[in-house]
């Protein structure tokens, strides 16, 4: 494979653009290929390669490269027709009113621009609604680039995890790990009322894919009802994703308070939301005092893709299309592990996979640390490019999820599962 105008590419981009891109994780080594189109499940980079794709713009593309038709028309329309007004248009309130009809815990929502948006509103409006600072969050989850979440620590102590975050924003942030009840139910005995929320993926999708234990999301929800607390879930992975329409908050059975969206919701384009109780949503203003707002918010061609997007999936197979195949995925490299390094776990649910170089002797992991001690460098150094020298395109380090479209194929599965024989 050449990459000649892929290193030119980002040869250029180093002159212009901090590090030569403009998130974090497209850095990849020794450079990123520059993609130049997508096609179903594949793109195709600067240099004529072409790749079957697992990242899938890290995961809003629910279907793949190319839009269904009805979304398609109306991206295009919208497109034309302003695109944008800064008044509220109808596209809103029917995308507003297919997500409270399909995600239980949403009786209203407010859309914003992207999944730190999102997060970072939330976490505003928790602390208005309950009049407290305190928010807990699990360590390894990921909320986007808010300064809130960006903390590193423990229980005791938390700092931030970049510098530019001043440390007194850690000090209200406690972080506790993944499906550790006990570590939870010390901090509520401890600091129960001055906690505004727990805010957690109800699946960690940023560090590796980690599974809730059976009961842990509902005892979460026990301490916070208990202690006047929100529970919040983030779901701007797993949002139209796990459990389809209703969510992996519909899926486990558990309802929070407050919900954030991102990625799918707005179709591929740039989207967060904040769903929830309209008691509490009524908070944001105009409606309350807790102030929020953003110029691009509710935009048109994104409420029309989100809307035309999860319409055509609520009336098509697309959530069986992309579970059936992801889980063939799932069990084909789970074969190829128990041959070629049993020490590796498969995980992942509905269209989500990845598989964790877990070392000799470690479990499944529960939780960030766990994902922590695998085999992190050789995903990140040698088995990520052997899978991209093979043509398939995954999440470039060990921690991000990955995900299967309903532009995949059989036939692209047996190409992938070929691939990792190889790779692994
Ligand atoms: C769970 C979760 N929350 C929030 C975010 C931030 O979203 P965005 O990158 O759209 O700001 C992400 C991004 O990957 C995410 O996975």
């Amino acid at each position: 494979m050449r990459h000649d105008e892929s290193r030119a590419l980002y040869d250029r981009a180093l002159s212009v653009i901090p590090g030569g891109v403009n998130s974090s994780v497209r850095a990849t080594r020794p450079y990123p290929f520059f993609i130049e189109r997508g096609d179903g499940a594949h793109v195709v980079d600067a240099d004529g390669n072409r790749y079957l794709d697992y990242v899938m713009g890290y995961g809003p593309l629910l279907y793949g490269h190319d839009m269904p038709d009805p979304v398609r028309a109306a991206v295009q329309s919208y497109a034309s027709e302003g695109p944008m007004y800064g008044a509220p248009t109808e596209v809103e309130v029917d995308l507003a009113e297919f997500v409270a009809r399909h995600v239980p815990s949403v009786e209203m929502i407010r859309f914003v621009n992207s999944g730190t948006e999102a997060t970072v509103s939330a976490v505003r409006l928790a602390r208005g609604y309950t009049d407290r600072d305190k928010i807990v969050v699990m360590q390894g989850g990921y909320h986007g680039a808010q300064e809130s979440t960006l903390v590193e620590g423990s229980f005791d102590h938390a700092e931030p995890s970049s510098p530019g975050i001043p440390s007194s924003f850690a000090e209200h942030t406690i972080p506790v790990p993944f499906n550790d009840v006990a570590a939870a139910e010390r901090v509520f005995e401890e600091h129960g009322d001055e906690i505004a929320a727990v805010l957690t993926e109800p699946i960690l999708g940023n560090t590796g894919i980690v599974h809730p234990d059976d009961g842990y999301h509902e005892r979460l929800r026990e301490l916070t009802e208990a202690h006047g607390s929100l529970l919040i879930f983030d779901e701007v992975i797993t949002g139209f994703r796990v459990g389809g329409l209703q969510c992996a908050q519909g899926k486990f059975g558990v309802t929070p308070d407050v919900t954030t969206f991102g990625k799918i919701v707005g179709g591929g384009f740039p989207v967060g939301a904040i769903g929830g109780k309209a008691e509490i949503l009524e908070q944001f203003t105009p409606a309350g005092d807790v102030f929020q707002s953003g110029t691009f918010s509710g935009h048109p061609v994104t409420m029309a893709a989100g809307y035309e997007s999860l319409t055509y999936a609520a009336e098509n197979d697309v959530y069986d299309h992309v579970n059936h195949l992801a889980e063939r995925l799932r069990e084909g490299i789970s074969d190829i592990v128990a041959d070629q390094a049993p020490s590796y776990t498969v995980v992942g649910t509905d269209s989500m996979f990845k598989t964790i170089f877990t070392r000799e002797g470690h479990v499944a992991p529960r939780n960030a640390a766990d994902v922590a001690d695998a085999e992190t460098e050789r995903w990140e150094r040698i088995f990520w490019q052997e899978m991209t020298e093979r043509g398939i395109f995954l999440t470039a380090n060990q921690f991000e999820s990955q995900f299967v479209s309903y532009a995949h194929t059989d036939e692209d599965i047996e190409e992938t599962l070929e691939a990792y024989k190889e790779a692994l």
